[in-house]
């Protein structure tokens, strides 16, 4: 008796959780509430069967519990009885797959008048491409893929210098028109989902596939990797803007075209070393870093990073909090240059620099700071030497004391939580890894080690050139 009435409990907690549940579906922002009604109804139809057997249960439990007078009978056939299971099976299994065969149809039939986005997910972000004026993609090639070429363009194919190239995680598209989103993966398997969508599909890399919503409200929707990636896999996600198409339009006009990104002229270093006299007052004038000033090396750092990062500055997707007192002077020098093409001079006249070898100030455990590392490796590299493929920069070799204050930041939320920092905020999810200051302190004497392997011997000259891989 006792375990029937435990079991009728179970049943009675376990329906009023799914009703009471503070984790319902996210509210439907698109065309798809037919995948709703499908969920619906397998709710109904196991849910039922659930409720059925375990009532089943309980009433067994109590009506042929033991007694002495009587005993139990074996009764291996029973035609009557297996078609009635037989016929109340196939109805239910029916009533679960029917519905969602239907749906499925129309999930894979594109409507004749949806525009076109490609999706490029990669270990561990998204990017986004539009046809351009003509309607149509250009060829792309993943021999074609190089740091400065993501989406692997092919430039002899001039379909494609009209296509729109959206670097980062961040897209918008209009509501209220349907779209079909062509999925492209550059290295393994990811899953691009939006869950107020209710859409997901897989990116299977040498392949192509696509899902198709329209957007039935405007807001902001988090894009998730929904397949298991890697170690950053949780840090892949984006965001979706649904907008009024005339402002689509008008954002979609604003974006660089891969013909403007081909047609910028080769960055000019002496140019550079004219715009780089007011950083000298701070960063030296070879980039070595002066701590006093609260400024970092630069001598050693990428071109393509740092170029991004005066952008930030620039646009006050960096160095606007206001607990971000350093910060905001360099805001205050990157406004001084007058666009892209200017930051981009000043980089490639920073790459020129000779790099000088690491200062230690930072003292740690670099054995448990290793430990830490491992999670930190998969996208600076494992030697810290930066990637660009997964927009980290090098660390090695820079100064510890900059490292700290960083990773500081990133954990106070005074760096990586604008929305226009596309990696910033994968950086403040991961420097929730240290739990305090002293794992700061062990990851950064850690990376101090490998800037001591990496650092040139003074005695070779040819040690001081740029380390490359
Ligand atoms: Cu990409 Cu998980």
């Amino acid at each position: 008796m006792a375990i029937a009435i435990a079991l009728i409990l179970l049943l009675a907690g376990s329906i009023l959780f799914h009703f009471l549940s503070p984790w319902q579906l996210t509210p439907l922002a698109s065309n798809w509430g037919s995948i709703d009604d499908t969920i619906g109804i397998t709710f109904w139809v196991t849910g039922f069967v659930f409720v059925a057997v375990n009532v089943f249960m309980a009433w067994a439990i109590v009506r042929y519990r033991w007694r002495a007078d009587r005993r139990a009978e074996y009764e291996p056939e029973n035609k009557k009885l297996e078609w009635w299971l037989i016929g109340v099976t196939t109805v239910g299994i029916a009533a679960l797959l029917a519905p969602g065969l239907f749906v499925w149809a129309s999930y894979v039939t594109v409507p004749d008048d949806a525009h076109e986005v490609e999706v490029v997910g990669q270990q561990w972000h998204w990017g986004f491409r539009f046809p351009g004026e003509d309607g149509s993609f250009g060829r792309v090639d993943t021999r074609l893929v190089t740091g400065d070429n993501p989406f692997g363009m092919d430039a002899s194919d001039p379909a494609g210098h009209d296509d729109v190239l959206v670097h980062g995680s961040r897209v918008r598209l209009p509501v209220d028109r349907p779209v079909k989103a062509l999925l492209r993966s550059r290295d393994v398997l990811h899953n691009f989902q939006v869950a107020q969508f209710r859409a997901k599909m897989d990116l299977v890399p040498g392949q192509l596939s696509y899902l198709w919503v329209t957007p039935t409200r405007t807001g902001e929707f988090e894009i998730l990797c929904a397949e298991l990636c890697g170690i950053g896999h949780f840090a892949m996600r984006g965001m979706v803007e649904v907008v009024e198409p005339e402002v689509f339009e008008q954002w979609l006009a604003a974006q660089p075209t891969y013909a403007s990104e081909l047609a910028r002229a080769a960055p000019d270093a002496a140019a550079g070393k004219a715009l780089y006299t007011p950083c000298a007052a701070c960063h030296g004038a070879e980039g070595q870093g002066n701590v006093q000033m609260n400024a970092p090396r630069l001598a050693g750092q990428d071109a393509w990073y740092l170029i991004r990062q005066l952008e930030y500055f620039k646009a006050g997707a960096r160095g606007a909090h206001p607990d971000d007192t350093h910060g905001q002077q360099m805001r205050a020098f990157a406004g001084m240059l007058a666009d892209r093409a200017a930051m981009a001079d000043l980089a490639a006249y920073v790459e020129t620099f000779p790099e000088p070898p690491p200062v230690i100030s930072i003292d740690g455990n670099p054995q448990r700071g290793a430990r830490v590392w491992r999670n930190c490796g998969a996208c600076h590299g494992s030697e810290g030497q930066g990637l660009q493929a997964t927009q980290a920069p090098r660390l090695a070799g820079q100064d510890d004391w900059y490292l700290e204050r960083q990773l500081e930041n990133f954990r106070r939320g005074i760096r990586g939580r604008h929305p226009g920092d596309a990696y910033g905020w994968q950086m403040a999810e991961m420097a929730k890894l240290l739990r305090d200051d002293d794992a700061t302190r062990d990851l950064i004497a850690h990376i101090n080690t490998l800037a001591l392997a990496a650092a040139p011997a003074p005695a070779d000259p040819t040690a001081l050139a740029r380390r490359t891989d």
